[in-house]
């Protein structure tokens, strides 16, 4: 016992250093953004000194506010609450990372031997989904003015299609990684805003919240900082309406100096035959007054008229919006499927968010979503006025558009990850059978099991998704 105490006065907690412990958190969940040439340049987190000297900056980023973090940290930009649903490509550190690098600060932040520092990741550039199938650029190089403001950008590409035009994927691509903050991409009528264009001095004309006309498509593609880009599960397509112009809106951070950018979309036709479209469902409420030093919440649902499967989804507010949370109430059961819940809005930080599996929501499902507005006096906001909806950075919205396909069954079961696999297929071989329940049983008894395991999508693992996959497999 005595002994004991000794090593532990000696060695009061096994040396933490940044070779061995810390430089493979920060390598593998930070550096594709805080680089050079990326949109967090301004920090960039490469080697041991620039982690060294900006330790206290990143504990309060990744650590979060304690009173005010409901378990959502700044830092890596992940705004949805993982304890409410599951999506994929969620960007998180682990409570054991997020400890282990307070730990390595309050024992002294020491670099270790640099021989176990762990090799930077190659961040690969260009398409994520290979060749596409057409190009399409900026006509003209935009100048971001290095004035440090958020600069909200509208840039008309013309297509040229006379036929409507089956998508397995828009993919955008920055042209410069250090402005572009965020984009996303609609079609209208040919030529019909050449006219805002027109009026604007510079190439492209302004626009925050809205395209500038009513008149628009579906969503056809975005672009976030460290969003996935996928093509659509085969068999599905989004169109491209005919004879149509494509809107590109694209959000600039705020630089401090002056820089180009000449972005671009790929596009990838779907080649094969198209079972299923991708349908866009925008549910809006434009009928809120939000009041001075008051906040508010607005609501909205949306009774389904069909058997749906639910793919992905995209909440949107602008700068006054502070939470969201979005759900299913089924029609028989009156069962609860969360879709979404966001406990601290971020405008800087919207996604396209996509259940792993897509949600089958029967006829009589009832989606609700709700939002809540602080437009209490703050820094952001001292002077808190009205507020409506409308387009303008100083107005609100409560929009989201929904993207589904009509239901076949079975499409609960399709994963909309990376590699296409099935529900249960533990060991990725393309099939679920007695060697997935033994890995499943395996890595329960260990507690090492992936997300994959949860079966059952109740945010764990345990017996009960063994019995649900021998189940399916009976079945
Ligand atoms: C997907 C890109 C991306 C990733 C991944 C990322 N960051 Fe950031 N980070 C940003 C951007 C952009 C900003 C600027 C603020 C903003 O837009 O939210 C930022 C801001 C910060 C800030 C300043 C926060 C503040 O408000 O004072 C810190 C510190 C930081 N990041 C650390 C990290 C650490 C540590 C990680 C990894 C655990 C990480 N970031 C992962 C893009 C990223």
């Amino acid at each position: 016992m005595k002994l004991w105490f000794f090593i532990i006065l000696i060695f009061p907690i096994h040396a933490i250093d940044f070779s061995a412990d810390i430089s493979p958190i920060i390598y593998e969940n930070c550096t594709s953004c805080h680089r050079s040439g990326q949109i967090a340049s301004f920090l960039p987190l490469t080697n041991y000194e620039e982690v060294f000297d900006n330790r206290f900056w990143i504990a309060y980023a990744i650590e979060g506010e304690q009173d005010s973090r409901h378990g959502e940290p700044l830092m890596p930009p992940w705004p949805a609450d993982r304890s409410y649903s599951t999506l994929l490509d969620e960007m998180y550190l682990t409570e054991e990372e997020i400890h282990l690098f307070s730990d390595w600060i309050d024992i002294g932040a020491m670099q270790g031997d640099p021989i176990n520092e762990y090799p930077m990741p190659s961040f690969p550039d260009g398409s994520a989904l290979g060749q596409p199938d057409l190009v399409l650029e900026m006509n003209e190089n935009y100048v971001v003015t290095g004035n440090y403001e958020d600069d909200y950008r509208c840039f008309i590409i013309e297509t040229g299609f006379d036929e409507a035009k089956d998508l397995a994927a828009m993919e955008f691509i920055p042209g410069n990684l250090e402005a572009v903050h965020h984009a996303i991409i609609v079609a209208v009528p040919e030529g019909s805003v050449d006219h805002l264009d027109a009026e604007d001095s510079l190439y492209g004309y302004e626009c925050f919240g809205d395209f500038g006309t009513s008149n628009i498509s579906d969503f056809l593609g975005g672009y976030a900082p460290g969003a996935i880009i996928r093509k659509w599960p085969d068999g599905l397509a989004q169109q491209i309406p005919s004879n149509s112009d494509l809107i590109m809106q694209i959000h600039y951070a705020p630089l401090n100096t002056e820089q180009i950018d000449k972005s671009s979309i790929n596009l990838f036709f779907r080649d094969g035959p198209v079972d299923r479209y991708v349908y866009e469902y925008n549910m809006i409420n434009t009928d809120f007054a939000l009041p001075p030093n008051q906040i508010s919440e607005v609501n909205q649902t949306w009774t389904l008229t069909e058997d749906i499967s639910l793919i992905q989804f995209l909440p949107h507010a602008h700068l006054l919006g502070e939470t969201w949370e979005i759900y299913a109430t089924l029609p028989s059961s009156n069962e609860i499927i969360p879709i979404i819940r966001i406990n601290d809005w971020d405008f800087d930080w919207q996604f396209f968010y996509s259940p792993e599996y897509m949600i089958h929501l029967p006829v009589g499902s009832v989606i609700h979503a709700s939002c809540t507005y602080d437009n209490t006096s703050n820094s952001e906001n001292p002077n808190p006025q009205w507020t409506f909806w409308g387009d303008n950075t100083n107005d609100e919205m409560f929009f989201i558009p929904f993207r589904y396909v009509s239901y076949l069954e079975g499409d609960e079961n399709i994963y909309l990850g990376n590699n296409p696999v099935y529900l249960g297929d533990l060991n990725g071989d393309g099939g679920v059978n007695v060697l997935d329940v033994v890995m499943l049983t395996n890595c329960v008894l260990s507690a090492s099991c992936s997300d994959s395991a949860d079966i059952n999508q109740d945010g764990g693992y345990n017996v009960l998704d063994v019995v649900l996959l021998v189940n399916i497999i009976l079945e």
